[in-house]
């Protein structure tokens, strides 16, 4: 490369570099649950330069001892309940991740802000609107940085999705069509906790559909949801055949494996929404969002971890032709951080900066609601009006 070659490539790479991390300040942080995503948390906060882990709570006798010795990381206080390790004010914890089943994201979440602790609770926010509002209220009242684990919406990909609709090149939004899901996929490899009613308390609904709403909600500034239409149905969940190593299993499944839904949100916006863990079909079909310039196609995905499932189009007019016009995949840069890093590090950064939390709950009790909207409407065999209380 030759030296005016080096100079107008600076127009063409990231200038920005990663932000220089300050270690005068560190943070102490516990882990709640010590099952499969605890995993990805405690990889992404040994490579923190400023962090200290120095507790871990799992209901399970010894569990949270032998997570530690897994990951070789010494010195840290384990516990058997969320609450016996938040009491303990000897550990001077700033911050917790939250990573228990769903049935378990509200108690832990409210209890750690009660004590002025600072939470990353994992996706989806929780089961019910009811239990979304409490912790709300519990943020609220404690000021504290309370953020929910989408680590999808760091993925440039995603981030494009947003850029292009608030360009305006789509014109006023009217029609999303999203979803996702899996020919066969119910998550059972450590056991039932997805699928038990008790623990899971929601299934493909709350497990991936939360990840495909967020991805078109945040695109078009999380509208408020009036009212949906949902049906829900655990045919798959239900059978022995889908275990055939665990026939009991089918006992147990109290949740849903596929969910659709109707759903009218604020400003004359509807979505049209299919979740599946597992059907007789490759794909429900693509994320599509029509608008009165143009729409976007967003190529199928499972929806789960952060990728667009091929390049995008936008299919609009320039002078009186109808062309399509191909967004390619942008490729993560050899040894950039990883999505969870990326996670982690902007809830850190949050924490210690005063600033907003990256994935703030005032966008994400929306989610909730229409996650739990559906399920309901579903419940009851009619549409229903979805109604958040003042916060
Ligand atoms: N962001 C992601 O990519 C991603 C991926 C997978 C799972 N998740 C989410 O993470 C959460 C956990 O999933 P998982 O696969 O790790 O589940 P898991 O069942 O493997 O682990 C959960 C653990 O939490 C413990 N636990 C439950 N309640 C507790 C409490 N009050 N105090 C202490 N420990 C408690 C359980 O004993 C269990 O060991 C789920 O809500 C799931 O949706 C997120």
């Amino acid at each position: 490369m030759g030296k005016d070659d080096a100079i107008l490539n600076q127009f063409k790479e990231d200038q920005s570099g990663a932000a220089e991390v300050d270690t005068s300040k560190r943070m102490r942080i516990g882990i709640i649950g010590t099952g499969w995503i605890a995993d990805a948390h405690i990889k992404s906060y040994l490579k923190m330069p400023d962090v200290d882990i120095v507790a871990g709570a799992d209901l399970v006798p010894g569990k949270a001892k032998k997570f530690f010795e897994k990951w070789g990381v010494e010195n840290v206080k384990c516990y058997e309940s969320h609450q016996a390790m938040l009491d303990d004010e000897s550990l001077k914890l700033d911050a917790v991740s939250v990573c228990t089943y769903n049935c378990q994201h509200a108690a832990p979440t409210i209890y750690a802000l009660g004590k002025g602790i600072h939470v990353l609770l994992e996706k989806p926010m929780c089961v019910t609107t009811e239990e979304a509002v409490e912790i709300m209220k519990a943020e609220k009242a404690s000021g504290k940085v309370l953020s929910i684990g989408f680590q999808p919406r760091l993925d440039a990909n995603m981030q494009k999705i947003k850029e292009i609709v608030e360009s305006g090149v789509l014109g006023k939004i009217y029609y999303i069509q999203t979803g996702g899901g899996r020919r066969r996929g119910i998550p059972t490899p450590f056991g039932t906790t997805f699928i038990d009613k008790n623990t899971g308390g929601i299934g493909a609904l709350g497990d991936i559909g939360c990840y495909s709403l967020d991805m078109v909600l945040n695109a078009i500034g999380y509208p408020k949801p009036l009212t949906v239409s949902g049906y829900k149905s655990d045919f798959f969940g239900k059978s022995e055949k889908t275990y055939p190593k665990h026939p009991e299993y089918a006992k147990v499944f109290g949740v849903d494996d596929f969910a659709a839904a109707f759903v009218r949100l604020e400003g004359d916006i509807i979505l049209d929404f299919r979740i599946a863990w597992a059907m007789n079909m490759d794909t429900p079909g693509d994320t599509i969002i029509l608008g009165t310039e143009g729409g976007l196609r967003i190529p199928s995905t499972e929806c789960w971890n952060g990728t667009v499932g091929g390049p995008m189009k936008i299919y609009h007019e320039v002078a009186g032709m109808q062309v399509e016009t191909e967004i390619p995949i942008i490729k993560a840069k050899d040894g950039a951080p990883s999505l969870f890093d990326m996670k982690i590090r902007s809830f850190l950064d949050a924490c210690k900066n005063g600033t907003p939390a990256p994935v703030p709950t005032s966008q994400i009790i929306y989610n909730q609601a229409i996650l739990d909207g559906i399920a309901k409407s579903s419940e009851k065999g009619c549409e229903i009006k979805i109604e958040i209380p003042e916060i």
